[in-house]
């Protein structure tokens, strides 16, 4: 070839990629926005990210927690509205003792004693929950400071947040060094992407804690909800799982077909009662093994917003906002009573670490931990 064609036509392909580049970059901004959030009691910048789809829906990410502070959705109508609870401010967050949005960890759920051991060593944490350790302590996931960038690919809204824990933070072994991806997509999915890798043996449990409420009305008692589940985790009178694998059948514990959340949640059971409602494991059917999985479905019939959840977890926490009481007031300074919201919380099983027939949460040097929840966002 004449070198100077070849000149030319290597400096058209640099400037071809250049601006390509450019565009790709251009492109994922337009769908995510930045905003200050506000500065923490202990001087530190907190931000928001707004990820933004073509379908009207957006979800707003903090790096305080990695916590999602609102998901707006339309419903039948093309009505948006925000489906979860949460606060206006950063000073709601901070002072926040019900995990409204946040990322919960290094261990989602409770370990009984606070206690655990790995090789015969134990390890003590604090118990933040009666007796019990409950989602990663004092200070967890939900309470620091995330670094936060933008994915630099095109294509849908992403943000990547880091968080590096301690060796010994919260009494957990190994410096761990976690990743959670949100990611917002064109079919209205919110996609939460979690990695973790440590320097000693450890266990990890990762979920997040939205609390949803699809309609209007006070509480999410005539939400319907499926569960792929024919069995859960009963509990103890500290909500420590028992062992046991219960069946859900003839009780009601089965969501196997869709439910009104309220339809049985005052009959007289003696797992309700434990849990003052629905505040339990569920062992997800298709199990661990088949990668990402269809674990459960919710649907508010007045406004026919509904939501499914994906995941690569063998289990799911559903809880029936059972402590909520109309002490919390949340955004715009809405109270929110008992049973105001619910949460699907994918994870391993509550107190795996003390229950080695539970599918282990122990994370190694050299192995990553990965765990993906999907919720799909739709109406009917
Ligand atoms: C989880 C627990 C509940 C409760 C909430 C937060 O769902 O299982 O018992 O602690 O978190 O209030």
């Amino acid at each position: 070839m004449n070198p100077r064609i070849g000149t030319a036509t290597a400096l058209l392909v640099l400037l071809f990629g250049c601006l390509s580049a450019r565009s790709e970059e251009a492109g994922n901004m337009k769908n995510i926005r930045k905003v200050a959030f506000g500065t923490t009691a202990d001087g530190k910048m907190a931000d928001l990210y707004i990820l933004s789809n073509t379908h009207g829906m957006e979800v707003s990410v903090t790096t305080y927690g990695a916590t999602v502070v609102g998901i707006k959705v339309p419903d039948r109508n093309g009505k948006r509205s925000d489906i979860t609870l949460g606060y206006d401010s950063l000073e709601g967050y901070e002072a926040d003792k019900s995990y409204f949005g946040a990322t919960i960890g290094r261990y989602g759920n409770r370990i009984a004693h606070g206690e655990f051991s790995l090789h015969s060593k134990k390890y003590t944490l604090a118990r933040n929950n009666g007796e019990n350790h409950l989602h990663g302590g004092l200070k967890g996931f939900n309470k620091v400071l995330w670094t936060a960038e933008k994915s630099s690919s095109s294509g849908p809204a992403s943000i990547r947040l880091r968080y590096l824990s301690k060796d010994g933070e919260e009494g957990y072994p190994g410096k761990l060094s976690v990743q959670v991806n949100f990611t917002l997509t064109e079919q209205n999915e919110l996609k939460i992407n979690y990695s973790a890798t440590t320097d000693k043996d450890t266990v990890v449990n990762l979920t997040n804690h939205t609390y949803f409420n699809l309609g209007e009305a006070d509480t999410i008692l005539e939400h319907q909800l499926m569960l792929k589940a024919s069995r859960f985790t009963p509990v103890d009178a500290g909500l420590i799982p028992t062992g046991e694998l219960g069946a859900v059948k003839g009780s009601p514990f089965d969501f196997l077909k869709g439910t009104a959340i309220g339809e049985r949640i005052n009959q007289e059971d003696e797992q309700l009662k434990l849990g003052k409602g629905y505040d339990h494991n569920w062992v997800i059917d298709a199990g661990a093994k088949q990668g990402l999985t269809l674990a459960a479905t919710a649907y508010e019939p007045n406004s026919g917003r509904a939501f499914e959840v994906w995941t690569t977890e063998p289990g799911i926490q559903f809880y029936s906002g059972n402590f909520l009481d109309g002490t919390v007031h949340g955004k715009s300074g809405k109270a929110y009573p008992l049973r105001a919201g619910f949460c699907l919380e994918t994870q391993h099983f509550p107190d795996s670490p003390n229950h080695p027939k539970f599918p282990s949460t122990v994370l190694k040097p050299g192995a990553k931990y990965h765990s993906e929840t999907i919720y799909k966002f739709l109406t009917k």
